[in-house]
């Protein structure tokens, strides 16, 4: 085991490349939860109980120094391409139910990636990454398979959900959004997803030729708003008198249960020595609906801490003894998991493609120091796109400890939101109209609570002169206005039959 794993670690040398066979490859499955707040899993002390994540988290490697996207389409368009939005277009707010958009085309995933060294590639849950034709679908993005839904959110049981009403009266646009490859799912109409997808899942491991690698890419519906569940779920935590709160906790339990099952299945079919299991949140918890980050500053949707330090881990039996178990700090970024995926885990060659993202095998299986040094949260002009930054412009970087944040954050002010009725009050900053820049050393404030933007204008330079350089290397913001062809009623009730889109 741990010479296979060597194998897979040092993959770059020719000693261990030669013995390299198919089989060696490691599997990896990648489950990606929507909306889980930093303050939502036991092992970060929250009340909600999830004790197969934390099992899990416990014999791996927790990322403490971990960071992902504001919000989903973003997360998702940089885990998949290795690049940041300035690079992608993909800068502003996520992809609506009717607009015209999608990742890149051009672009690779790290699917198609690990498609090409041989993997099986499936993906079950929630893709939205565009849909308006045909090359933006999963099929056409490195998955062999995908079962799942292609917008946003939804409801839990019929799988229906409105446009988001931009457009007059879309707020009565209903449409199913459940797909099996391109058949829609018809027969789960009432069945909650997260059972649904845990069966898929179970159909694929336990199909699987065992010679073959496989990827999982599992980024379930949970946490997300609508908030349901069975109630035998809710019913767990009687204790909590929020009512968001209650229900939220009940589908983390709900979702725990369905991760514990993944394991288990893939420990029946023997794949499990030989699995990688990543874990990751796609952004802060919305306080709004359930979630929450506390003690970490601001939610979803914001440049603050809240909404971008994740929760995420890296666990398997194939991991070195020194660091099963242990807290890794090192500085690692949702971008980081394609080159780290396919070079560091299929011992692939990234070829020609260009990322922002970097190989982190090393910093999590060794605890080397993380060869990233600097991250680019986002720039997002948008609707104006000057031709040249200024500091009005929504924008965060981190460069060593220090985090520079511009323009408007989100979140409103960034109030520190603690769980409701935990006896601890809400925070509230005081706010200083037309302030537009705010510095931060991160790691000895993580809760950004002392602003330094006056006592280091040097650092603020800096930092100002690198988002100046990032900006000039931007694409520009793709946002296209909705259209009426996307409505369902125009496709026997459906979302995503992109196919027949016209909105080129
Ligand atoms: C949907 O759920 C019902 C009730 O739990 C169950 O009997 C049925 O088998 C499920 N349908 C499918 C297709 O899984
Ligand atoms: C990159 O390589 C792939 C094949 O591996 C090729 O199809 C593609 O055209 C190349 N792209 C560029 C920009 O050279």
């Amino acid at each position: 085991m741990k010479l296979i794993f060597c194998i897979t670690l040092v993959i770059i040398s020719n000693v261990c490349s030669t013995r390299i066979s198919k089989t060696t490859k490691p599997n990896i499955v990648f489950i990606l939860i929507d909306d889980l707040g930093y303050n939502d899993v036991s092992y970060h002390g929250s009340e909600i109980k999830t004790p197969n994540i934390d099992e899990l988290a416990r014999d791996g490697v927790r990322l403490e120094n971990y960071y992902v996207q504001p919000i989903c389409t973003p997360t998702r368009s940089q885990l998949l391409s290795g690049r940041y939005q300035i690079h992608t277009g993909l800068q502003h707010s996520y992809i609506r139910p009717a607009q015209p958009l999608c990742l890149p085309t051009n672009l690779p995933t790290f699917a198609d990636k690990l498609r090409e060294a041989g993997y099986a590639t499936h993906a079950i849950g929630k893709w939205h990454l565009g849909h308006y034709k045909k090359d933006c679908l999963p099929r056409q993005r490195g998955f062999d398979s995908f079962f799942g839904y292609l917008t946003g959110s939804e409801d839990y049981w019929t799988h229906h959900r409105p446009g988001d009403g931009i457009l007059p009266n879309s707020n009565h646009w209903l449409g199913m959004d459940l797909w099996d490859n391109e058949r829609v799912a018809w027969e789960y109409v009432g069945n909650y997803s997260v059972f649904v997808f845990t069966d898929k899942i179970q159909q694929i491991v336990n199909k699987h030729p065992e010679e073959q690698p496989l990827l999982l890419y599992l980024p379930f519906q949970s946490v997300h708003a609508p908030l349901q569940v069975p109630s035998s779920y809710e019913e767990r935590y009687k204790n909590i008198k929020n009512m968001n709160r209650r229900i939220y906790a009940g589908m983390m339990s709900c979702l725990d249960e369905a991760i514990g099952k993944v394991v288990q299945t893939l420990k029946k079919r023997d794949l499990w020595d030989n699995t990688v299991l990543i874990f990751s949140t796609d952004n802060g918890g919305e306080v709004a609906a359930g979630g929450n980050n506390w003690p970490l500053r601001g939610w979803k949707r914001s440049l603050w801490e809240g909404g971008m330090r994740g929760v995420g881990f890296v666990t398997s039996p194939l991991l070195p003894d020194s660091v099963q178990g242990t807290v890794n700090k090192e500085l690692i970024h949702v971008s980081d998991w394609f080159p780290t995926l396919v070079q560091g885990l299929a011992g692939s060659s990234l070829g020609n493609v260009t990322l922002d993202g970097f190989n982190m095998w090393k910093t999590i299986s060794s605890n080397a120091s993380s060869p990233r040094k600097e991250l680019l949260h986002n720039i997002d002009p948008w609707p104006n796109q000057p031709k040249e930054f200024s500091s009005n412009i929504s924008a965060a970087i981190r460069v060593g400890h220090w985090k520079l944040l511009t323009g408007d954050p989100g979140a409103n002010n960034g109030e520190w939101i603690p769980v409701p009725d935990s006896g601890i009050t809400a925070i509230s900053p005081i706010k200083i109209n037309g302030k537009d820049t705010w510095l931060f050393n991160i790691t000895a404030d993580p809760y950004e609570y002392h602003d330094l933007s006056t006592s280091h204008p040097e650092v603020v330079d800096e930092l100002m002169d690198k988002l100046k350089k990032y900006y000039v290397d931007s694409v520009p913001v793709q946002y296209p206005e909705e259209v009426e062809e996307a409505n369902p009623a125009f496709h026997d009730g459906l979302w995503g039959t992109p196919w027949q889109w016209k909105a080129e």
